[in-house]
């Protein structure tokens, strides 16, 4: 077993790998680094990053992956809470405290092996780190920062769904599909945490920002907090933007976008970017999932998009509600389809080949339509994803084996 002291890694070596190629770029100077640790309480180390060569300035209570995202240093990360492994890096030299990262996401023998996970480690010394960037050249990923959110409106809009209007401070700018975090109030003494929520409105809408958020039984940013006591006129911190799950402008495969629950935030994000802003030039298939209908929501604003855009179909699709039951209602049976989302897609297209995925929602419904699509033959690089994994996922283990970090 790893005792506490384990969790500090230390790695020496610091050599480029073979086969790699080191890119050079101005290191920063030393009065630069001395004015950065004069401002802080905390102390500071030089984090470089391999293969760009990239130097910046990390103080020890913060994250590799934060002080990288700040300085405009893309690192891959995807739930920046120690859960997906997205972020797992190479340490070349140097030491880190590892943080809580889950020992799913970051098994002990990777541990061993020198291995990180940026959005958790925080360096003890100057440390260098190995990354795999895969950057799209065609996608701006803009730094991220700090700004104070104002609640403009917070309303209702399916069972345990609410749906936040957040005012910033100043005009953020984003990718469509990106995400948040919010800083949560400690209850009764204990300490404030981060949560983070995907902008479900499109990016030429920098100061308004809208959210979509499902209450979670027993979680400290939801049941405790946005379902508790957040209320219209409410300050907080935020931070952002987050996250590599983004549309790809400009291209102009067909889309088939699968959205569980909330997952449809930064779908709804991608779809009005797509199409409201003309940033995609392909035909666009929404797939929403819901139980019933009472947890789906937006369905109107969704069926008025597809009367506007041709290029753009919509299928809500119930679970459990059958089309009698719907029927009986006084709605009409044909506004939608009936079964899982990932059958309505297998019934739907023979084949996928030649399309683009985008799956975001609780990480077992992003794993069938994972499924799914690969055997519509579809590649998984060509299925872009976001599982909305929260704390209690750490401890679960739930990392896909099919889904390559
Ligand atoms: C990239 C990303 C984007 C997201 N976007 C959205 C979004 O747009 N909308 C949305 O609704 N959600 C979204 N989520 C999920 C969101 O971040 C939160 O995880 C979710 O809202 C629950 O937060 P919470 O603080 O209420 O619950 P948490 O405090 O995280 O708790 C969740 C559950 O785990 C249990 N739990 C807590 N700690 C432990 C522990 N140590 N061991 C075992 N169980 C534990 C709690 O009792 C609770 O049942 C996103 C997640 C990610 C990663
Ligand atoms: S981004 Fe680090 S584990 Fe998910």
């Amino acid at each position: 077993m790893t005792g506490p002291l384990a969790f500090v890694s230390t790695h020496l070596g610091g050599m480029p790998r073979a086969g790699r190629t080191r890119h050079t770029s101005p290191v920063l100077s030393p009065s630069t680094v001395e004015t950065t640790k004069a401002k802080t309480m905390s102390e500071s180390f030089i984090v470089t990053v391999e293969p760009l060569g990239r130097q910046v300035v990390c103080r020890d209570d913060q994250s590799i992956l934060d002080a990288c995202l700040r300085a405009g240093v893309w690192l891959p990360h995807s739930c920046t809470h120690g859960t997906c492994a997205t972020c797992k890096c190479e340490i070349a030299d140097g030491e880190v405290d590892h943080g809580e990262a889950s020992s799913f996401a970051l098994m002990d023998f990777e541990r061993d092996e020198g291995k990180l996970l940026t959005c958790c480690a925080k360096p003890r010394s100057d440390v260098t780190i190995e990354a795999d960037i895969d950057v799209d050249e065609d996608i701006e990923m803009f730094p991220v920062q700090d700004y104070v959110g104002t609640l403009v409106a917070k309303d209702e809009i399916a069972r345990d769904t609410v749906r936040l209007i957040v005012e910033v401070d100043r005009d953020i700018a984003f990718n469509a599909g990106q995400y948040m975090k919010f800083t949560v109030p400690g209850a009764a003494g204990a300490e404030a945490c981060d949560r983070t929520w995907s902008i479900g409105s499109p990016p030429t809408q920098g100061r308004t920002l809208e959210f979509h958020i499902r209450n979670v039984p027993g979680g400290r940013g939801t049941d405790g907090w946005v379902f508790k006591d957040l209320a219209v006129g409410d300050t907080f911190p935020m931070s952002g933007p987050y996250g590599r799950f983004v549309l790809h402008t400009g291209e102009d495969n067909h889309t088939i976008m699968v959205a569980g629950g909330t997952g449809l935030a930064p779908i709804k994000s991608m779809l009005r970017h797509g199409l409201e802003n003309e940033m995609y030039e392909g035909d666009m298939t929404l797939y929403q999932g819901g139980r019933s209908r009472e947890w789906l929501y937006d369905v109107d604003f969704f069926r008025a998009l597809a009367e506007e855009y041709p290029q753009f179909t919509y299928r809500p699709c119930l679970s459990e509600e059958t089309a009698e039951q719907v029927e009986a209602s006084g709605d009409d049976p044909a506004a939608y389809a009936y079964g899982m989302v990932t059958d309505v897609i297998a019934a739907d297209h023979p084949s996928l080949s030649g399309c683009k995925g985008y799956l975001c929602g609780p990480p077992l419904m992003v794993e069938a339509a994972l499924k799914t699509m690969m055997a519509k033959r579809l590649f998984p690089r060509d299925i872009y994803r976001e599982e909305f994994f929260n704390e209690g996922d750490k401890s679960g283990g739930v990392n896909s084996p099919l889904i390559k970090r």
